[in-house]
């Protein structure tokens, strides 16, 4: 059965949500399921603003076939040719032969190493190239890395929507509901939003940034991004948080402690520290044990805080490997300008705080790392829990400074 949203009068939602996909890119779990939108304009010509994931080509071929209502398809633009998008193009092709396919140049040999049998099908668009199908121009802006290299956006002149791709999306299905103003997204999106943000294009912030900037010369009244809700009001909110991420600014003054503990014992060290920084009035804590927790999560919460504590119990002469791989995929995702601060734990050898230190130095950008740390041999005790009073008025004032 078809499930179809109107955006505006002769514009359509005719996406889908999959609640089965367990984890996006087989890499981030989605609890809350995704969305992959697509758009389906009605004018004197027919235009299909990208496609789907195969998982619910089903259901996007009903939605199409609904609201063309018996008429051709004539084109389909495709602004993004990652294949959770792209993937039903075929399927497409198969069902309106007749169809021309509008791309960048990258994308459509990206069609061609996918597979994709495209020949004669494709009209080339590049940087600033406008075409009327009718009531509705649509300009083509090209938006490199965002989040691959082919991308573009189209920005509809005639009712100032922006068909942005990957830019603006947000892990979560939709459920029925389409519009940011349909939905609590401060309370209940913008965590998925964040994490979706950060995982997915987060080391692209140059990139971001340039997309912002051109966006800002377009006068916009919806966005359709190609995951979650599509927007019509409040902007500001939604571009204030893209700034700041893609800028690598965090969101909120905070301090977010990711500890790595075997016995408990660095557990029981961070607590300790969290408990004293409330008691000093800094309650904006997050506390997060990097062995139960996915790294996508923690990559979202680094990029909300402006405060980073790294805990570490030294394992193999080195970092624990669940730590370390959480700092791979920090410096992976270009993150930076945090002030850190450091616990080591090590009851033979401890390695583990030094070696956090030189990641960061070393491997990282902007990275400020507080001289007081806390050096534990196997539990924190009497004769070191100064250390951690030290790490509270350094984290503390250091904010002050800020
Ligand atoms: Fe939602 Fe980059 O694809």
């Amino acid at each position: 059965m078809y499930c179809v949203r109107k955006v505006v009068d002769d514009l359509y939602w005719v996406g889908g949500n999959d609640h089965r996909l367990a984890l996006f890119e087989n890499i981030h779990p989605i609890p809350r399921g995704v969305s992959y939108n697509s758009y389906l304009l009605l004018d004197e010509k027919t235009v299909l603003f990208d496609t789907v994931d195969w998982s619910i080509c089903r259901q996007f071929l009903e939605n199409v076939e609904h609201v063309l209502d018996g008429r051709d398809l004539d084109y389909l633009v495709i602004n993004h040719m990652e294949p959770d998008h792209g993937a039903s193009i075929e399927e497409i092709l198969l069902r309106y032969p007749n169809v021309t396919i509008i791309s960048t140049e990258k994308s459509i040999m990206l069609m061609h190493q996918f597979g994709f049998d495209v020949d004669d099908k494709t009209m080339t668009v590049k940087e600033g190239d406008s075409f009327r199908f009718g009531k509705h121009n649509i300009v083509f802006v090209e938006a490199p890395m965002v989040h691959w290299p082919e991308a573009m956006v189209s920005f509809d002149t005639t009712d100032g929507i922006l068909f942005s791709a990957d830019a603006f999306g947000s892990f979560g299905a939709l459920d029925g509901k389409l519009f940011n103003d349909e939905v609590n997204f401060d309370r209940d999106w913008i965590d998925d939003a964040r994490r979706y943000y950060t995982n997915i294009v987060g080391k692209y912030g140059p990139h971001v940034q340039a997309l912002l900037k051109k966006a800002s010369t377009l006068d916009i009244h919806y966005i359709c991004p190609l995951h979650g809700p599509v927007w019509r009001n409040d902007f500001g909110y939604l571009l204030d948080k893209y700034d700041k991420w893609s800028r690598y600014e965090p969101e909120t003054c905070g301090v977010m402690i990711a500890y790595a503990s075997m016995y408990g014992n660095t557990e029981s060290a961070v607590q300790v520290l969290a408990a004293k920084l409330a008691e000093k009035g800094m309650t904006n804590i997050a506390l997060y044990d990097v062995s139960n927790t996915h790294v996508s999560y923690l990559i979202s919460e680094t990029f909300k805080y402006s405060h980073i504590v790294l805990a570490s119990v030294t394992y193999n002469l080195g970092i624990y490997p669940v730590m370390h791989d959480y700092l791979m995929h920090m410096k992976a995702l270009n993150l930076q300008k945090r002030t850190v601060g450091i616990i080591e734990n090590g009851s033979w050898a401890p390695k583990s705080g030094s070696l956090m230190k030189e990641f960061l130095d070393e491997e990282m950008k902007q990275m400020s790392i507080l001289n007081s740390e806390v050096n534990m041999i196997s539990a924190l005790n009497d004769n070191n829990a100064n250390e951690v009073d030290n790490l509270v008025e350094s984290i503390l004032d250091s904010m002050k400074e800020a």
